[in-house]
């Protein structure tokens, strides 16, 4: 199939390019090729090039970028993802779009379904949440596929923070009442490679098996990387960062399952074998 990848220079995009190289033919585009908030260049763009299948991996990511920044996070995650969802119902061509676990408001007893009622708390979600609606009121054929707590080789994310942070500090302080899934984003990659060939189109949910909080996260791979450092456990209260976090975010991936797809692996075996790829 021809694939569009949009933010594929971004961490989920590397992993794309590495998983659907070999069996696809893949157009691979940045923000400086095709920046999804210029609808007429975005539209042209699409349209010449008539892809089979969009993967929409560009957003602004910055969650507490976002907060002050509520134009820009607006117009990529919103209004950008509008843009695309209107030149793929020109083209015909199947959006596969990113979203997130913070378009839930965090409270929760059990993990999330796909169709629980969302209820975003930060300008992130927010804007996540619209560029959702935008796709759903536009398009038929689409996946949305909402997923968690990326780490990849390319890009910052918590575990390489964490190893950076510990190679000066003997004792970090990380937070407690915040858990999730955390998700590999070479199983996202592997795991979207499987959907798109399929017309199983809709929302799905999709993150690595097992959850934890970002303390037991940060524990763990200081156990797996043999790294000698204290982890205190502090409050997201304690904590403070400008974007409030859903304090319980993890997503069942029932769709996925319902689907007859496998489940992805568990984090800790992701994680270790992460930590085995990277120089820290
Ligand atoms: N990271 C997480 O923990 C997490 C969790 C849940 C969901 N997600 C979602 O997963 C997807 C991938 O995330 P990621 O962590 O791989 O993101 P990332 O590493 O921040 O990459 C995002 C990419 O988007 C590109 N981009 C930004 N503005 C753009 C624009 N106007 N037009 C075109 N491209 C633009 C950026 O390109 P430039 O660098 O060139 O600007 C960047 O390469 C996103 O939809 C994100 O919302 C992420």
């Amino acid at each position: 199939m021809k694939i569009l990848i949009t933010g594929s220079n971004g961490m989920l995009g590397y992993d794309l390019k590495e998983v659907l190289s070999g069996k696809h033919e893949l157009i691979l585009t940045t923000s400086k090729t095709l920046d999804i908030t210029d609808k007429n260049h975005t539209l042209e763009f699409i349209l010449s090039q008539k892809p089979d299948i969009v993967i929409n991996s560009a957003a602004y990511t910055d969650v507490d970028g976002c907060e002050e920044n509520k134009q820009h996070a607006h117009s990529v995650n919103a209004q950008g993802v509008k843009n695309l969802a209107l030149a793929c119902k020109q083209s015909g061509s199947v959006l596969v779009h990113i979203s997130t676990d913070y378009v839930f408001n965090g409270k929760n007893d059990r993990p999330w379904v796909e169709d629980d009622k969302t209820g975003p708390i930060s300008v992130y979600g927010k804007t996540k949440l619209e560029g959702e609606q935008a796709i759903k009121e536009i398009l038929d054929e689409y996946f949305i596929i909402r997923t968690a707590w990326l780490y990849g080789v390319n890009g910052r994310n918590f575990p390489k923070t964490m190893l950076e942070l510990a190679k000066n500090h003997s004792e970090i302080t990380v937070v407690y009442d915040e858990v999730g899934s955390p998700t590999y984003t070479l199983d996202l990659a592997r795991a979207i490679g499987e959907l798109i060939e399929t017309d199983f189109y809709g929302v799905y949910h999709l993150t690595n098996s097992g959850s934890c909080s970002w303390c037991e996260f940060a524990r763990y791979i200081f156990e797996v990387a043999d790294v000698d450092v204290n982890v205190v456990p502090v409050t997201a209260k304690q904590f403070a960062r400008p974007a409030p976090r859903p304090s319980y975010s993890v997503l069942e991936n029932k769709n996925w399952a319902d689907k007859g797809f496998k489940p992805l692996r568990n984090y800790k075996d992701a994680i270790s074998e992460y930590i085995e790829l990277i120089d820290f």
